[in-house]
């Protein structure tokens, strides 16, 4: 049995166990005489106790009636374990039970305030660094016990000098110390406004969390660095270069060496024709087209070795800029033009039209008109003049004389400031009937020799060098004039040949001298076309038109023709090149019917030619031609024409919204009006909302903001005001996607380290506690 026993404790444990613990509540500060409640008792033949072991002359023992106390006060930091034993002694001062040993744990106070390890501390940061990113830490140590809140420090910034902003423009991570740029910071801090900032840093224990908490605060001076990460400027670059690529096009740089550069697409591209290296130069890879993208933009970005982001991304935009790749082409390879004779100076004869394929209003698809060459050049060399920009020829004498010469071939230079090209007037056709008699002149011509006139090398010869296998023409010159005279030579026969494209050379008797050769202005073209002689057939007008609705039905009566015989013979009509076999004929009476349904959207002007021949002469026969210009109908559902594929930036902002745009392939007589409607289920009605803006736009908006991050597909429904109104069905993809910080839908990039949460649950603690625990082993 043990005769030990405590008070208190004793008397509701069992003593057999080996060690006992208990708890006692003291108010600091010990430094009076202090005993535990609890007591050793005394038992014979023990007459007094005695204590030993770590008392450091504060821990005492009243040895009579088994008091243990304090005379001071114990200091955790100094010595947080006291070891201690108890023997009962008889009145010999001998030991007659123990020793007992005590272990005494001095259970932190928090009486020691932090202390940071340095008197003041220095960092620099780069302009524009990434927000959150640490350049600097701040460090604090506290002698209290670090496995409660008495060491548990929190840092935080109290002051900031000098403070031009609303927010601060650093953050601290109250649990690292890590000191960063805050997202106001990474924008606005500039060395040029503001160099240097002093920052009061604090730290507190009981984790920040207590007015008791101790302090200590220190200086923190921050010096800003010029970031040389920037944006470039915008690059432009020439639409189709033949040059090797890739092609260096720009440079971005981190503030330091060995940042891992890369680019970060922006918008969708089926391919992406950039790249970077490690030296932060940015190619193009391949060849441009002007035609298929104008603006290309996307990020560059710069890591460290870990993978996280140094700085902002930076905006790259390229444009492309058009190139005049595309040469000028007259719309017809030549022009006929029919002058009167004897028309006045400055007479308007005609338009040339070329057309250039490079970008419309940019000098590279201005043309320029110039007449380069005139044939023949009688009575002058420069009878024409041609508008430089319009392309309108105008006489520039009022000299014109069918005697003199009947046609007139001349070559017209169209330049687009680079590219040029010949386009040519030529000697007319020479219409001549079957029957012309043999000798008969039908063209004159002439060219001109700048040698000595009337000699062997300013005599000029014409032969024909093409278009004559039959030698039905022949070509005399005039000495004294060296004009040439076109005659038949043997009688012409229409159902043989009925054009000849002959093609004439002038040349000189006498060779010409060394390295002087004819070339194609000594060559001249003109077609002769021959006419039967009987006369055929002959439609009241050469071209007729006729405007229909897209939406007749089949057999429609579209137009009458009519062709008289001048020999009164009876006449049946055809119909030649009807591709789409849209229409019919009726071959007696010449009614015009259509024969399958019209589609304005496949073709507006539908063109066949209709042929009357005589019934008992088949050859003879002549055409003209038949237009229809088909009229719109409402046909055609209304479309998207932008808008397919939107996003919004997650999480969503208030007030946010994406425009489209509508379209109808129906002709736009007046301006469209397009109403927008939602479709689909009422969860779709109470998530997004669609408002019109104009006849063709519309915005589409989220409803609010709890939108999660995905894809959406909108049921939209669009009318026009067409008659009949058609409705037009589709879904919009709308994509609420994470953002970059230009707004512009994220590829996931990683997420660099945010702050460690502390996740500590903290105790309240008021006052001092003090816990003692006494083992008592027998
Ligand atoms: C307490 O300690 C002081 C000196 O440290 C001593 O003079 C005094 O006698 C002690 N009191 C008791 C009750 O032991
Ligand atoms: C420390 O920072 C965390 C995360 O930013 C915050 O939740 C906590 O309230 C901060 N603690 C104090 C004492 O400011
Ligand atoms: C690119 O240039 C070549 C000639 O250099 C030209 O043939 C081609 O049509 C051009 N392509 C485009 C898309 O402009
Ligand atoms: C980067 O620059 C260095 C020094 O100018 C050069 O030697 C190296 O070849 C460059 N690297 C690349 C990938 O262009
Ligand atoms: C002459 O040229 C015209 C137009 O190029 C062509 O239609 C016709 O068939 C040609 N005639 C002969 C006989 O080559
Ligand atoms: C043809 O040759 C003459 C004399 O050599 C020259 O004046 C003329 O410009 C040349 N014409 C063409 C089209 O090359």
């Amino acid at each position: 049995s043990n005769k030990w026993r405590m008070s208190v404790l004793c008397f509701l444990h069992s003593c057999t166990q080996t060690s006992l613990h208990f708890k006692q509540m003291f108010v600091f500060p010990l430094t009076a005489f202090y005993s535990w409640e609890s007591n050793f008792t005394i038992e014979p033949p023990a007459v007094s106790l005695r204590l030993s072991g770590e008392k450091d002359d504060v821990i005492e023992i009243a040895s009579t009636d088994g008091y243990l106390y304090l005379n001071g006060s114990l200091d955790r930091e100094n010595k947080a374990i006291h070891r201690l034993q108890v023997e009962a002694l008889n009145v010999m001062g001998e030991k007659v039970k123990g020793p007992y040993s005590i272990t005494i744990n001095v259970q932190d106070i928090n009486d020691n305030p932090p202390k940071f390890e340095k008197s003041k501390y220095y960092g620099a940061v780069w302009q524009n660094s990434h927000p959150g990113k640490p350049f600097l830490r701040v460090h604090a140590t506290d002698r209290d016990d670090p496995t409660t809140p008495n060491a548990k420090l929190s840092y935080n910034i109290l002051h900031h000098f000098p403070n031009p902003f609303k927010s601060m423009l650093f953050q601290i991570d109250n649990v690292t110390g890590a000191i960063s740029t805050s997202e106001l910071g990474s924008r606005l801090l500039n060395p040029q406004k503001q160099a240097t900032f002093i920052l009061v840093v604090t730290v507190k224990d009981l984790a920040g969390m207590s007015e008791n908490a101790l302090t200590s605060n220190i200086d923190v001076e921050i010096t800003v660095k010029e970031n040389i990460w920037k944006a470039p400027p915008k690059v432009s670059i020439k639409e189709n270069s033949t040059e090797p690529h890739p092609i260096s096009i720009t440079q971005v740089q981190w503030n330091e060496p060995d940042a891992k550069y890369d680019l970060l697409q922006r918008e969708w591209l089926p391919r992406f024709p950039f790249t970077i290296d490690q030296n932060g130069t940015i190619y193009v890879t391949e060849p441009l087209d002007r035609e298929e993208k104008e603006l290309y933009s996307f990020f560059a970005t710069a890591k460290d070795n870990e993978g996280e982001e140094l700085g902002r991304p930076l905006l790259i935009l390229v444009q492309v800029e058009d190139i005049n790749d595309n040469p000028p082409v007259c719309q017809n390879a030549l022009t006929i033009f029919e002058v009167q004779e004897n028309e006045g100076l400055g007479s308007n004869i005609g338009t040339l039209h070329a057309t250039d394929m490079d970008k419309k209003n940019t000098l590279n698809s201005r043309l320029q008109f110039r007449i380069v060459d005139q044939n023949p050049k009688i009575p002058l060399d420069s009878l024409f003049i041609i508008q430089q920009e319009a392309g309108t020829f105008q006489l520039s004498s009022s000299s014109l004389n069918k005697q003199v010469a009947s046609t007139y071939s001349v070559t017209v230079e169209v330049t687009d400031k680079g590219q040029y090209k010949h386009c040519s007037t030529e000697y007319g056709n020479c219409t001549i009937l079957e029957d012309t008699p043999e000798g008969e002149v039908i063209l004159e011509i002439q060219a001109t020799d700048a040698d000595e006139p009337f000699t062997g090398s300013s005599q000029i010869i014409y032969q024909i060098e093409e278009g004559d296998q039959n030698k039905n023409f022949i070509i005399e010159t005039d000495p004294q004039t060296n004009r040439g005279f076109v005659k038949i030579s043997k009688a012409l026969d229409f159902e043989m040949s009925s054009t000849y494209n002959l093609t004439v050379k002038a040349i000189n008797p006498e060779p010409l001298v060394k390295g002087v050769q004819y070339n194609s202005s000594s060559t001249a073209y003109f077609r002769v076309v021959v006419v039967d002689a009987n006369e055929g057939p002959v439609f009241s007008k050469n071209t007729y038109i006729a405007d229909i609705f897209e939406d007749v039905p089949v057999g429609t009566l579209v137009m009458t023709v009519t062709a008289n015989d001048p020999e009164g013979d009876q006449i049946r009509y055809t119909l030649k090149n009807n591709k789409r076999n849209w229409l019919e004929i009726d071959t007696v009476s010449g009614k015009i019917y259509t024969a399958a349904p019209l589609d304005r959207e496949v073709e507006h002007d539908y063109r066949v030619q209709v042929t009357a021949t005589e019934e008992n002469k088949k050859s003879q026969s002549s055409t003209a031609i038949f237009m229809i210009h088909i009229k719109d109908v409402n046909d055609n559902p209304p479309r998207l024409a932008k808008g397919n594929h939107l996003f919004f930036c997650h999480p969503l902002r208030g007030g946010v919204k994406a425009e489209i745009q509508a379209t109808d392939d129906d002709e736009q007589l007046y301006p469209p009006e397009f109403t927008f409607s939602l479709g689909g289920s009422e969860n779709i009605k109470s998530d997004w909302e669609i408002s019109r803006t104009d006849g063709t736009h519309a915005y589409l908006s989220p409803k609010h903001t709890n939108l999660e991050e995905k894809q959406y597909s909108i049921p939209l429904i669009i009318n026009d005001n067409g008659k009949p109104p058609l409705e037009g069905a589709l879904n919009l993809q709308v994509n609420v996607c994470r953002c970059s910080d230009e707004g512009r839908c994220f590829i996931e990039v990683e997420n660099h380290s945010g702050m460690p949460s502390t996740g500590m649950a903290v105790g309240l603690l008021l006052g001092v506690l003090l816990f003692i625990g006494v083992g008592i082993t027998d």
